[in-house]
């Protein structure tokens, strides 16, 4: 029987990833004083990462989108703290997937008469897309496995692991959601 985990990339690679995207988005927005608006929970890991390889001051603030059904309609289910209008915003994204949820943000976005909006997502699920939305920066481009760690959960679980894992069978966590705890946790430098 294959492996039904499998760690597709490690802590290194991540973070060398982070600091390249980092870079490129230094030289963009140098005098700009951005917005990294973090789109909860997926993000905290990537942004928090992200925004300490910067050169430049940042502000950072949060919200949290629900999506209803397959349909893709979207609400804010926690706004920000901080007053959008005419600032650049970096929306800070952990995986584009459809891209629905994405563009719906935008929507709310340009509602808020933001000065720009650009998007930077640490995984780009392009294979899945149904809408088609800018991402200006990514850190990797990925298929359609159902990826694990760094952010991204299965019932809330594996957000805090370091490193990216793709569950390739995925009835063995919906027959038990801890099935991937054994091979990460406790594990010093997962
Ligand atoms: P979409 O682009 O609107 O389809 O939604 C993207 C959201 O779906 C992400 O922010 C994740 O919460 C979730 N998602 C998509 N693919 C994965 C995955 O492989 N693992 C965990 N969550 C995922
Ligand atoms: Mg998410």
């Amino acid at each position: 029987m294959p492996e039904p985990f499998l760690e597709v990339v490690v802590e290194a690679d991540l973070q060398r990833r982070v600091g390249e995207l980092a870079a490129a988005i230094d030289e963009e927005y140098a005098d700009k004083e951005p917005i990294f608006l973090g789109v909860l929970q997926g993000s905290v890991p990537f942004l928090a990462d992200l925004v300490r390889q910067l050169r430049a001051p940042v502000e950072i603030d949060f919200l949290a989108l629900t999506r209803f059904g397959e349909e893709g309609r979207v609400s804010i289910a926690l706004d920000t703290a901080i007053d959008l209008t005419d600032r650049h915003v970096v929306v800070v994204e952990d995986i584009i997937d459809t891209g629905l949820t994405l563009t719906a943000l935008h929507r709310f976005l340009e509602m808020r008469d933001v000065a720009s909006v650009a998007t930077v997502t640490l995984l780009d699920k392009a294979p899945r897309r149904i809408v088609d939305v800018p991402l200006e920066y990514r850190g990797f481009e990925v298929g359609d496995e159902f990826l694990l760690g760094y952010g991204l959960d299965w019932e809330g679980r594996y957000r805090n692991l370091r490193s990216l894992w793709a569950a390739l069978d995925l009835t063995i966590l919906k027959e038990d959601p801890d099935a991937l705890v054994p091979l990460t946790y406790g594990r010093l430098g997962v």
